[in-house]
């Protein structure tokens, strides 16, 4: 698997840093407030697990599972939802923890259903990872954990045909 990585971008050290401090201040944001967490699945997992363990507040964790990708390395434009139900997040104020804001299609989807349908007291998102580039939609994150440029990168939970999400760092692929 490492042989197909051109490039570590992220180090793990790294990551786990930049956690700690997200950690710090998301707990700092929420204390006191009655919090649900929502991550968004599948490229969330490793970066929600490592940053929840790091917040020591009565929170509630829910999952949304989406897909826009269909297996390439481009969106295809359209956000489907895999679930008949979304989180019961009425009244709650809302962290939707996403691996890479991109195009923003994905974040703009999830969280426009979660205000039209769900009734929270506020949403406010998460990424490990922001894009520099040109969203097709006019989403910005609240925490972000590393501005990157505009590469396909996978490992810490983000793939590339399924693959690569168990690699502990962020890397970009050999062409
Ligand atoms: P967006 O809807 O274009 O903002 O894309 C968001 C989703 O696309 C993310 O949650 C990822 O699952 C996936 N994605 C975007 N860029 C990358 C990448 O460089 N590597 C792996 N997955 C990506
Ligand atoms: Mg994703």
């Amino acid at each position: 698997m490492d042989e197909d990585i051109e490039k570590i971008l992220i180090h793990t050290t790294t990551i786990q840093a930049r956690i700690d401090e997200l950690a710090a201040l998301i707990t700092a944001d929420y204390r006191g407030k009655e919090l649900t967490v929502v991550a968004v699945l599948t490229g969330a997992l490793m970066f929600t697990a490592d940053l929840l363990r790091r917040i020591p507040l009565p929170l509630k964790l829910d999952c949304v599972s989406v897909a826009s990708y269909h297996g390439g390395m481009e969106t295809s434009g359209e956000v489907k939802f895999d679930q008949l139900s979304l989180p019961d997040i009425q009244g709650r104020h809302v962290l939707i923890v996403d691996d890479i804001l991109d195009s923003g299609l994905t974040l703009d989807a999830i969280t426009y259903r979660f205000e039209k349908e769900c009734g929270p007291l506020s949403v406010r998102i998460c990424v490990l990872l922001s894009k520099q580039r040109k969203r097709r939609k006019e989403i910005v994150a609240d925490y972000v954990g590393f501005e990157i440029a505009d590469e396909f990168v996978v490992g810490y939970g983000m793939d590339y045909q399924e693959r690569y999400r168990n690699l502990p760092f962020v890397g970009v692929l050999k062409r």
